[in-house]
């Protein structure tokens, strides 16, 4: 179900007009102009399943993808690269640092359904930057010319870049390298404003996404610490974005991207029950339970998803910690279904409370 049409007569859209309603990668159209994060074990399958039920994601991306691993049909890191068949349009996110294997994985990712092919220059993890990929690749604008470049030769879709401001303070190169993705055939680039060393500290700085957008002629896509209206409106504001990604705050929150974009739109804020956020949680459980061979596996991705969403719930951190210590799905199950039902007499059905996300966020 999307709501973001519904209510459109009975709202003033005039006000809102400088908001883009829709972004251009290539010949491909993303509406609205808020997209999905990738993350590693959060952003799988079951929860974009579930985000799209909600809609508000004009494009929703998997977890990285290693190239290496893709093109030699490693059925884990494959199944990683599946699309939901509501997924209309995805992106495949790949890693690596050889420009051979990144152009066989591109191809691999379109054969899967890949309807834009992202490629990572911003993962700040040790097992990817030790084999200079992820990050690293921005210290080497060479390698990252040669990179985008076969990838765009090997597929038709549109080729995005994901990046940071730069590897560490003293490099803040985002412009440079933003301009060799663009000279080089990419559709788009998303920035996110810190750097690796930032690791998720730092004090908010929008310059860095600004100046890639002054520099480039492809759209810009703006990244880190989107965790609200007000701050989804501060990254078009401060950086001309022609759109916002959305990470933590819609693991958090998976109405946030739907909330952001009916404001972009000038429709009033979605109405969220309590039920709907005890019945996404009691989906994504099953949808989990449903792809994990063990429960082992599937418990310690749900403990992982509900550090996220349980922020900025009342109760949400003693509900948190029980869930912790939980050793098995039934009682998982049972804790949640508890939550929810005392909660619906307490809580209003908000969902913006700004209880900070793991990795702190830096909110208006
Ligand atoms: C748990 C986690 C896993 C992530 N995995 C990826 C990834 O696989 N690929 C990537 O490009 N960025 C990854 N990121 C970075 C996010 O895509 C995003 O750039 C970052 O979280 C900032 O956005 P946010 O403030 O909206 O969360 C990850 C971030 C987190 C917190």
């Amino acid at each position: 179900m999307d709501e973001t049409a519904s209510t459109a007569a009975s709202y003033h859209a005039s006000h809102h007009a400088s908001y883009p309603a829709s972004l251009r990668l290539g010949a491909l159209e993303i509406a609205p102009a808020v997209l999905l994060a990738p993350m590693e074990s959060l952003t799988d399958l079951t929860f974009r399943r579930l985000l799209r039920a909600i809609g508000g994601v004009g494009l929703t991306c998997t977890e990285f993808v290693a190239s290496e691993a893709l093109i030699r049909d490693v059925p884990r890191v494959e199944e990683m690269a599946l699309l939901d068949p509501s997924e209309k349009p995805a992106a495949i996110q790949i890693y690596g640092k050889k420009p051979a294997s990144m152009a066989e994985a591109a191809r691999r990712a379109v054969d899967l359904g890949a309807a834009v092919v992202d490629i990572n220059m911003g993962c700040p993890a040790r097992k990817v930057v030790a084999h200079s990929g992820g990050v690293a690749l921005m210290r080497d604008p060479a390698l990252v010319g040669a990179i985008v470049a076969a990838v765009r030769a090997a597929v038709s879709v549109p080729v995005t870049v994901k990046m940071r401001a730069g590897f560490d303070a003293a490099s803040r190169n985002a412009v440079q390298i933003a301009r060799i993705c663009e000279d080089e055939g990419a559709d788009g680039v998303t920035v996110h404003w810190r750097t690796r060393v930032d690791g998720f500290a730092g004090t908010l700085d929008l310059g860095p996404i600004a100046d890639v957008r002054s520099a480039l002629r492809i759209p810009v896509i703006g990244n880190g610490d989107v965790c609200d209206v007000a701050s989804a409106r501060r990254m078009f504001d401060q950086t001309g974005c022609q759109a916002v990604m959305v990470g933590r705050g819609a693991i958090r929150d998976p109405f946030l991207p739907l909330r952001i974009a009916n404001d972009l739109a000038g429709l009033p804020p979605p109405v969220v029950e309590p039920e709907r956020r005890l019945a996404f949680l009691l989906d994504y459980v099953d949808g989990i339970q449903a792809r994990f061979r063990t429960e082992f596996g599937a418990l310690g991705r749900i403990k992982k998803f509900c550090a996220y969403y349980t922020r900025g719930l009342p109760g949400g951190k003693a509900l948190r910690e029980k869930i912790f210590h939980a050793q098995d799905l039934g009682v998982v199950r049972d804790l949640v279904a508890a939550f929810f039902e005392s909660a619906q007499n307490a809580w209003d059905g908000g969902g913006e409370a700004m209880e900070p996300l793991p990795g702190g966020v830096v909110c208006p």
